[in-house]
């Protein structure tokens, strides 16, 4: 049977006697009456006790936090006391017996929302975090959001299958978390940065339609939206082509979001490539909630006498670009220009500069640059009076990124985003490869499974460079919430991808050989994807971090607060691992 909390109490119960338990959220003490607003993972319900109750004195002693156990009769409100901020808000409970179960201390930080405590603390007590108001919905979605996950997959025939987490080094692109083995001396395991290849030979095995909601590990550098350890919604599908897994996932997202938020989304997701989104946004992962898109002037300029432009122009995959911002015009101070000038210098960009519109041409110290260009470049801005432009030179895939920060800074500080709108985009066509230009190799743009458009393995030797891959992101408000792709199932495609990697066949062999003789054997066409659950859940949130959607995160150095982790270790366990410390 299905528990009513503490928070569900409405008029369906109103004349029953209940016993309840829950939290002391507050008190309001008048003396002879008081009030107690118990609090439990569903809401408060108002407690309601007078000297009639033979445990009225102890209610002067309660701190908050403590756990009391209520006895008592469930009322109506009085019409003019009725709290429209609680769902129990139209009934109280006149309590008859009240019994300690647990004092509390006092707190470390308050618990009401609305008091702002910095992360560590929060951190360090996250039980006592995890109790406020905020924090609670946002777990309770992260499980409305799994739930809604399994129910969809499992009605669509998926299977859900765990892998291993003492598992071997995968080539997810991050650096692995390493377990010594105790038992095979001087010898690790690794744990998944994601089941990529076990999902691929769970398709190998004939489990079609594989799903997994898993844990996985990467040891980089942190952000907002990175954990070491984070939760992906795994999937795999065989004999499919990119389409119907794009479908699967996109009604699911829909499904998702219409059972966790109430929002139904009908039109089909938009669907771009990378190509035109790092021409119009500068980004793999355009926000697409606003506009103030980028605009390549190269060609108009192509001609120009200027010499910072022409100096631009005559490099490799030189460009100038720029964005315009209606009405910027006198929104900025120099010393803001000066910074954002500073953060667009550190892409890498040649100049940085930046040009009012008025009297119907660019105005201020860009007059003369470009006099004889004035209306063209102005309509491809397609730029008014009181407008801003922004205008970088440099080589393009780095105005591009530059501009793409840009853009975003912008639509920030003008308040541009409306925070309501969920926008989900497909990023597809993505290159198979892209070059290190530090280590001189190529490096796959997703993972060395994803499949490339050619057919076979000369021609994807013969043009690396170029090759386009059956890769797919998706994107939701600028952030990456999903990634997947088509696989290799053949093994002279998947050696040659490993060569153009820059692998011989004895590294392959030795870190893939299991892998390569699999797809010997009768091995289904396949692909899949997966989804990031915590940035998913986070936007859905309206937060800004993932630590705010789990329940027990790490700090911005990877540092468990609570648990005091990671942590020194005995010399016994140690020695038992066969490892010395320098
Ligand atoms: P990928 O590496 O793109 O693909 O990961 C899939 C999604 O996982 C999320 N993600 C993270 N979330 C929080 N913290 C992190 N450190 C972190 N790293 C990744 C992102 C990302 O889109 N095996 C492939 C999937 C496939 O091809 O099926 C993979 O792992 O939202």
């Amino acid at each position: 049977m299905s528990k009513i909390f503490v928070g569900d109490y409405s008029l369906e119960q109103v004349g029953k006697t209940v016993t309840v338990q829950g939290w002391v959220a507050n008190i309001r003490d008048h003396g002879k009456l008081a009030f107690i607003e118990l609090r439990d993972r569903a809401g408060i319900l108002q407690v309601f006790v007078d000297e009639s109750s033979a445990d009225f004195d102890m209610v002067h002693e309660l701190k908050r936090e403590s756990i009391i156990e209520v006895t008592g009769l469930l009322v109506e409100r009085d019409a003019k006391f009725v709290n429209h901020h609680l769902k129990s808000g139209q009934v109280e409970l006149k309590a008859e017996k009240i019994k300690l179960i647990s004092q509390s201390k006092d707190l470390p930080f308050e618990l009401d929302a609305y008091s702002h405590t910095g992360d560590e603390i929060r951190q360090k007590y996250r039980y006592l975090d995890l109790r406020r108001e905020k924090m609670t919905s946002n777990i309770m979605l992260r499980h409305k959001v799994t739930t809604a996950i399994r129910e969809y997959l499992n009605s669509e025939s998926f299977v859900d299958i765990e892998t291993p987490y003492l598992t071997k080094s995968t080539p997810e692109g991050a650096r692995d978390f390493l377990v010594p083995s105790r038992l095979q001396k001087n010898q690790f395991y690794a744990l998944p940065q994601s089941p990529q290849m076990l999902k691929q030979l769970l398709m190998g095995a004939g489990f079609d339609r594989y799903y997994q909601i898993v844990r996985c590990f990467r040891d980089e550098d942190l952000r907002g939206d990175r954990q070491p350890e984070f939760t992906q919604v795994d999937l795999e599908m065989s004999f499919v082509k990119q389409e119907d897994i794009q479908n699967l996932v996109e009604s699911m997202l829909k499904e998702v979001v219409k059972k966790s938020k109430g929002i139904e989304i009908e039109d089909k997701f938009p669907e771009i490539s990378y190509d035109e989104a790092m021409t119009r946004f500068g980004s793999d992962k355009p926000d697409t909630r606003f506009g103030l898109e980028l605009v390549d002037l190269t060609e108009i300029e192509k001609d120009s006498k200027i010499l910072f432009i022409t100096k631009a122009l005559k490099e490799k995959n030189g460009s100038i670009q720029a964005i315009n911002l209606p009405q910027g015009s006198g929104k900025f101070s120099n010393k803001e220009l000066g910074n954002i000038k500073q953060a667009m210098m550190e892409f890498g960009i040649t100049s940085f500069a930046t040009a009012p519109v008025e009297d119907g041409i660019i105005s201020g110290g860009m007059k003369s640059t470009f006099k004889e260009s004035n209306a063209q470049v102005l309509q491809a801005l397609d730029a008014k009076d009181g407008d801003l432009i922004f205008f970088v030179t440099g080589r393009k895939d780095k105005v591009q990124q530059a501009l793409g920060a840009l853009r975003l800074r912008l639509a920030k500080k003008l308040d541009l985003i409306d925070p309501t709108k969920l926008n989900f985009l497909w990023v597809t066509d993505w290159p198979l490869l892209e070059y290190n230009e530090e280590e001189g190799r190529y490096q796959a743009m997703h993972h060395p499974f994803t499949q490339a458009t050619v057919g076979s393995a000369d021609e994807l030797k013969a043009s690396p460079e170029t090759v386009k891959s059956y890769a797919y992101d998706i994107v939701l408000n600028g952030y990456e919430i999903g990634g997947g792709s088509l696989r290799i199932h053949e093994r002279d495609m998947q050696e040659a991808m490993f060569q153009l990697l820059g692998m011989d066949a004895s590294d392959y062999e030795r870190d893939f050989g299991f892998f390569l003789e699999a797809l010997e054997y009768g091995f289904p066409p396949h692909g899949g994807l997966a989804l990031g659950l915590d940035r998913l859940v986070m936007l859905l949130a309206g937060e800004e971090n993932i630590r705010e959607v789990m329940a027990f995160p790490k700090n911005g150095v990877g540092r468990d607060l609570m648990l005091e982790s990671p942590s020194s270790v005995d010399e016994y366990q140690l020695s038992d691992l066969n490892i010395a410390l320098k």
